[in-house]
This record gives structure tokens, sequence and C-alpha cells, in this order.
């Protein structure tokens, strides 16, 4: 079913409930070339009989600089023009790469994404946000430029390792406290398994229920100026630790939403029963609750964190769940939090 969907900058093709073989009623293969990891490719190699194909080590150490590079100089051997479509197939890291890499190469050729992961489906392929790394800062370079396609095709996640649905689920759960309460009430009824289960259509629910409401936000703020911001609810923190200690994205993103409500039961009102209640949901969807790191370290990181301004960072948090809200804090509030957190573990 493809559904064209209007953002600021462009529109983008949503291809739901498609499978990948669907691609090639709408693009012509010999102007695609295929950007993914050596598990994917080794897993859905029929998939990819006679397409050109660029394969990266399947690592978030592969998001960076280095790797645009490569992946550059790798285009111009195959002679890529300005009707090359590069077509991301993986989870977010690829996405990330491929829209990185799209948006510059030639000053920027067409791309599109097949999400493979979970997370990547309710989050990291949508609203054209495309960045890499350098070092232990995360994202900290990027581009806004949106795809040309989403194509969805859920048979993908049949070989997903159930630990990345686990890191899927953290993002769900974001959308739930920033956004959706009747949603982080559904969650809070089900499991994994449950989602899991070909018999319902549970899952393909929750994708488009998710999906929606990042077309929503990023409809109303692409640059991230306003609304935008409140999706990175939980990321603040993560993002400070996850490359410190390679720990997934979800799973600091779960680690992160603690700390997030543990600030906003000082700063926003929030309940202190809501931080029980998320920590509960993220262990019944097997997420972490604790994670030992170095706060002073972490706080190192986080000072360069893109939502600084001057000596605060605007921080995402709760009045309740499903509504968040932005405020200014001082890195020493910052910094409390994550010591209380440590020192809780
Ligand atoms: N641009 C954005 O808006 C945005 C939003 C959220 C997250 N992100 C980024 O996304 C990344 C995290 O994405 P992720 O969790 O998908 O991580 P990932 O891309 O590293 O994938 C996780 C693991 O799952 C494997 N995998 C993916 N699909 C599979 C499948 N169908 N079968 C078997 N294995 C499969 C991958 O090979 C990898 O080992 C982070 O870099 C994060 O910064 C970006």
């Amino acid at each position: 079913m493809l559904q064209k969907i209007n953002f600021p900058s462009g529109s983008v093709n949503f291809l739901f409930d498609s499978s990948f073989e669907e691609l090639w009623q709408h693009y012509d293969q010999q102007h695609v070339v295929i950007i993914t990891n050596e598990h994917i490719s080794k897993l859905y190699a029929r998939l990819f009989k006679g397409l050109k194909m660029l394969v990266l080590p399947a690592s978030e150490s592969s998001k960076d600089l280095h790797t645009i590079g490569s992946l550059s100089r790798q285009l111009i051997d195959l002679k890529a023009t300005r009707q090359t479509i590069l077509v991301g197939v993986g989870g977010g890291v690829i996405t990330d790469i491929t829209g990185f890499l799209a948006s510059v190469y030639l000053r920027g050729v067409r791309f599109g994404f097949v999400p493979t992961s979970l997370l990547a489906m309710v989050d990291a392929a949508v609203g054209g946000k495309n960045g890499v790394n350098s070092g232990m800062h995360k994202n900290i370079l990027g581009t806004v430029t949106q795809p040309s396609f989403i194509l969805y095709d859920t048979r993908f996640l049949d070989t997903l390792p159930d630990d990345e649905w686990s890191n899927g689920f953290a993002e769900i759960i974001k959308y739930a406290c920033i956004f959706d309460a009747e949603l982080f009430e559904d969650l809070a009824m089900h499991n994994i398994s449950y989602y899991q289960d070909e018999d319902n259509d549970a899952l393909n629910k929750l994708i488009t229920r998710c999906v929606d409401w990042k077309i929503k936000t990023v409809q109303e703020d692409e640059k991230e100026s306003g609304i935008r911001k409140l999706l990175n609810f939980g990321h603040t923190a993560a993002h400070a630790i996850e490359n410190l200690y390679e720990i997934p994205h979800g799973k600091a993103v779960g680690m992160g939403m603690i700390i997030a409500c543990m600030i906003s039961a000082d700063v926003s009102g929030l309940e202190k029963v809501v931080v029980e209640k998320l920590k509960a949901l993220l262990a019944q969807y097997h997420l972490p609750v604790k994670l030992k790191f170095n706060a002073a370290k972490a706080m190192e990181i986080l000072k360069m964190d893109k939502k600084r301004v001057d000596d605060n960072i605007d921080y995402i948090v709760l009045e309740k769940t499903g509504k968040a809200v932005v405020h200014s804090l001082p890195f020493d509030t910052i910094e409390k939090a994550l010591i209380a957190y440590d020192s809780n573990n």
C-alpha cells in the first residue's frame, strides 16, 4: 500500500505492508545501489541477487565519517551518478549512514530505506534525520533530508534477535511516555511474544501507531525547533553513555528515560509512581533498569549535546504519562540526577 506523505522539505512514499520485491514496481534496479551490513547481506542474499551492493560491518562503530569516505570512493568506482538511488536495508545504523551519504554525495542523490529492525521501522527510518558519530559523540554530524521512500516488509523481523526486539520496544515505550498514555496501558497488558505472534495483527497496528506519531511530529516541526524536541525524551543521557560503554541504543534510551523521569519528579511535578511504572514496563520488555556508568565521564560528553544552550540543556521531561515538555536545565541539575541514578544501582 503506497501512501504519499508530505513534509515541509518534500514528500515521502511510505510503502506499508509491502514486500521487498515490490520495490521493483516503483524503482529501476539498474539505478539502485543497496547499502547493508554483513548480517543482512548473508541472511537475505536471495533478495539481493544481481544488485549493486555496498556491505558494511554490523556495528555502531561503522557510523562515522571514515565509513562515509570509504563508501563515497566505492560509489565513484561504481560510477554512481545523480540518477543513482541509494537504498539502505538494515537497522538504524544503516538507515542513518545511507541517508547521510546520499545527502552529501554529489550534493544529494535520491535514497530510500527498507528498515529491518523494529527500532528502525518505528523510529530511525522516519523523519529525515541522518546522523553519524564522531568519537564518543552520537549523531553530532548530520543532515535533515527526507528519503524518497520507506518500504515496510515485516517478514524481515522473523530473523531479528530477541534482544533487538527489546531495543525496538524502548522507542515504542518512548512514544507512549511522551504522547500516548493509552499506548502505555496497552503495552503494560502485553509482552514481546504477544507482538511476535503472527496470528494477530497487533504488531502492524503498533508500528503504524508509532510511525503516525513520528510523521505528525515531523510534519509540524521538521527542523526541531519545537515539538520534535520531545522525541529526544530519554536520549540526552542515553547519547552520553551509549558509545562510551558500547551499549545498544534501545537499552541506553531505556536508562535515559528513567533518568528523565527522576528529573521530572523534581522539575515538572511527575508523580513518583510513574518512575516505578516505567521501570516495570521496561523490565517487562526485557530492557535493563540498572546500568553502571561513570557520571562524571557521561557529563563531559553530555556537555556537547546538540540541545545545549550556554550552560543549560533543553531536557525533555514528563508532566504525566503521555505529556512531555521541554525544560531548560542547568548542568548541575542533570549531573545530580546522573549521580542519583548511579548510586541507586
Ligand atoms: N535518525 C533517526 O531519527 C534515529 C532514530 C533512532 C535511532 N537512530 C539510530 O539507530 C541506531 C540504532 O538502530 P538499531 O537498533 O536498528 O541498531 P542496528 O542498526 O545496529 O541493528 C541492530 C542489530 O540488529 C541486526 N539486524 C537488523 N535487522 C535484522 C534482521 N531483520 N535480522 C537479523 N538481524 C538484524 C543488525 O545487523 C545489528 O546487528 C543508532 O545508531 C541510533 O542512533 C536514528
